[in-house]
């Protein structure tokens, strides 16, 4: 039996139910699956591997700097066959670009893309209402990623994938997002922004634990601060309890970015969306 791995980041659980889909269409076609949560730090067996797939959200039109270093981490991957898939609320710009490239350079032969759409917890849709793609992955995708695992075993076997088009990238608006949230950026520039109020803020530490870079600790007097490993993905802002963290995207110049990018999803009859009301960490929809 084939041993295949699939190494995924999921912060709000939708890359990790498509994992999981994909893993049941592989399993069908008698590959033995692993799935890997790339926040338990690097992988030292890939050797033990015949296939690997890498799936990632979308964050600000790329993938997390979390996925790239993973897969900046890998070995040399020899021709091994790889895959990829990615999530995304609204417009993936460069994600799935960049990943497989990163694939390609690690030596890896790709044999599958594929993108699909999860729930888009961005604080600044939700902050201004709005929740893009508020059931998806829905059934129907769900049973796509599971074809998309048959399809992954089919082409591992028979050679005749041929790789699709690389996406377009974002356009010019969104290529200046992801300019002005690059890693040197956020670490060296906002992460120093990321403020709890210490009125408000009852040392309850729910950000400290679902930060994915353990990159929050509490100071002497019980109140969160933050280091420079920071993803730039705010659920520490959006899951405080007590509103109490406020960011970079709170501040007047992203403004009109976040206006721009909910205006372009609103009038796009292919994302799906729902009001909502965000308050105290809960999302409600009106
Ligand atoms: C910090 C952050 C940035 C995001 N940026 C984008 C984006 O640029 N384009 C997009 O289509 N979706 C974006 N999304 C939405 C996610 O890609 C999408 O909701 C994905 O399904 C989340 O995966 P998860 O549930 O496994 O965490 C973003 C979400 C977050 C939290």
């Amino acid at each position: 039996m084939k041993k295949a791995l699939i190494a995924y980041f999921s912060q709000g659980g939708t890359t990790r139910s498509v994992s999981e889909q994909i893993l049941k269409g592989l399993n069908g076609e008698q590959f033995q699956v692993d799935l890997y949560d790339i926040t338990e730090g690097p992988l030292f067996d890939i050797n033990s591997y015949d296939l690997i797939g890498i799936g990632s959200p979308a964050y600000i039109f790329r993938p997390p700097f979390c996925v790239v270093e993973f897969i900046k981490s890998l070995p040399n991957l020899d021709g091994l066959p790889a895959f990829a898939f990615v999530m995304h609320g609204t417009i993936p710009g460069k994600t799935g670009n960049v990943i497989r490239n990163l694939l390609t350079i690690k030596g890896a032969k790709e044999i599958g893309y594929a993108k699909f759409k999860g729930a888009d917890f961005w604080v600044g849709y939700l902050q201004r209402g709005y929740l893009f793609s508020p059931d998806n992955p829905n059934s129907n995708e769900l049973e796509m990623a599971n074809n998309f695992g048959r399809e992954i075993a089919a082409n591992f076997s028979d050679n005749n994938y041929i790789k699709p088009d690389m996406d377009s990238g974002p356009g010019i608006v969104y290529t200046i997002e992801n300019l002005i949230t690059k890693k040197f950026l956020t670490n060296y520039v906002y992460s120093y922004f990321f403020k709890a109020d210490a009125q408000e803020c009852n040392s309850c530490k729910i950000c400290i634990e679902i930060c994915p870079n353990n990159n929050i600790h509490l100071d002497k007097n019980g109140i969160p601060r933050w280091g420079r490993n920071c993803l730039f993905c705010l659920y520490c802002e959006m899951k405080c309890p007590k509103d109490a963290i406020k960011s970079p995207v709170d501040w007047l110049i992203m403004a009109p970015f976040m206006s721009y990018n909910i205006y372009q999803a609103d009038k796009d009859p292919s994302i799906d969306q729902v009001k909502v009301v965000h308050s105290k960490g809960k999302t409600k929809r009106v």
